[in-house]
């Protein structure tokens, strides 16, 4: 079995490059996204604990089953740890063996640039040229940087309530040929943009976006709001467009439509994420409509980048082989292994 630990994971996207990653992780999330009634699905598992959530993510098509364990702490930064750290791991269904150990907190960030950016490139307008980022924490690097691929993004307008955040955004984005604006408050980090990205971490209901702040043709990727108890949109927001969700079974639960009744979220919501990415369904129709990508995460996401690092990390031969499974020739003999 592989074992990818995040040094192995840092020389995985050097050699491959940055761009590079995220474009080959979207081509893997379309491809298992077409043929999402192939995978097994169900809302994550939860365990919400003081000050956080654990939780299990797991998923499985017929060659591969999956499962990510993650937590979400929004106050870890104030003990100098992060808010999301995650691990993963990819089994081969038909012995079911394990062949993949990875670490996730990195890859969980791609996944999440990837799947917002696959959502904005049905749901923004193709002339967006101007990014709101709401949030400048570990996500948000991630995000900028992976929009552009998909838009000409040439201004980043950002806000976050801590400023040493925003001052450790300004130095890993000083060189990617973005115009940064530091902004004041959330309000003008949306001002005049074309697309708000809003990942906040707090374990309430907050209205970080305000209604009045969304004008017509914005697209937002909502992705702060993902659990029970924790969204970011004033929730006039949902009613002012096309709402797309990941697997709606858990968005109504974990994402921003949870302030909505059963009623509301049959009224406002437009489609799952992979019913744009089949056909199924349309995504946006003119330049003045608003769109609304609600994210909360899910497991075929991971499935998605834990195929990609397993094939980039035999593809470079990064990585340890490590027996997780007894290395013993008679399957019977287990107790040979403490010999
Ligand atoms: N949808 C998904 O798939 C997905 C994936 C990963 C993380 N997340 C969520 O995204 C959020 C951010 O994750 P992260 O790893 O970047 O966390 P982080 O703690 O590194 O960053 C969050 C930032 O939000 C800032 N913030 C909090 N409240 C704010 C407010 N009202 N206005 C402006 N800024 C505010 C904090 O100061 C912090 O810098 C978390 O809530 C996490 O659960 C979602």
């Amino acid at each position: 079995m592989k074992l990818v630990t995040v040094q192995d994971l840092a020389q995985i996207v050097h050699k491959h490059g940055f761009d590079n990653f995220i474009r080959d992780l979207i081509q893997y999330l379309k491809e298992d996204f077409v043929r999402w009634s192939e995978f097994d699905k169900s809302p994550r598992y939860a365990a919400h604990v003081p000050g956080g959530v654990l939780e299990l993510m797991p998923t499985a098509d017929k060659q591969y089953f999956s499962f990510k364990c993650v937590n979400g702490h929004p106050d870890n930064p104030f003990s100098g740890k992060q808010t999301v750290v995650a691990t993963g791991q990819l089994n081969e269904v038909k012995y079911g063996y394990p062949i993949l150990l990875s670490e996730m907190t990195t890859i969980t960030a791609f996944r999440t640039a990837a799947t917002a950016i696959l959502a904005s490139e049905y749901l923004s307008r193709k002339d967006s040229s101007v990014l709101g980022l709401v949030g400048t924490g570990a996500q948000s690097e991630f995000q900028a940087l992976a929009l552009k691929l998909i838009r000409p993004i040439t201004t980043v307008r950002y806000f976050d309530t801590d400023p040493a955040a925003m001052d450790k955004f300004e130095r890993n984005m000083a060189d990617k040929g973005l115009t940064l604006v530091r902004c004041n408050s959330a309000k003008e980090a949306c001002e005049g943009v074309d697309i708000i990205t809003v990942c906040t971490a707090c374990k309430k209901h907050v209205v970080v976006i305000e209604n009045d702040w969304v004008k017509p043709g914005m697209h937002i990727n909502g992705l702060g709001g993902d659990c029970p108890g924790k969204t970011e949109l004033d929730k006039n927001i949902l009613f002012r467009g096309k709402v797309v969700v990941e697997f709606t079974e858990q968005s109504m639960v974990e994402g921003d439509i949870q302030q909505l009744s059963i009623d509301e979220v049959a009224q406002v919501l437009h489609a799952e994420l992979w019913e744009l990415i089949s056909g199924s369904k349309v995504g946006r129709e003119n330049a003045d409509e608003v769109t609304i990508f609600d994210s909360v995460g899910f497991a075929v996401e991971d499935f998605s980048v834990l195929r990609l690092t397993h094939d980039l990390a035999h593809k470079y031969g990064i990585g340890q082989e490590v027996d997780m499974v007894p290395p013993i020739a008679d399957p019977k003999n287990l107790i040979s292994v403490l010999n």
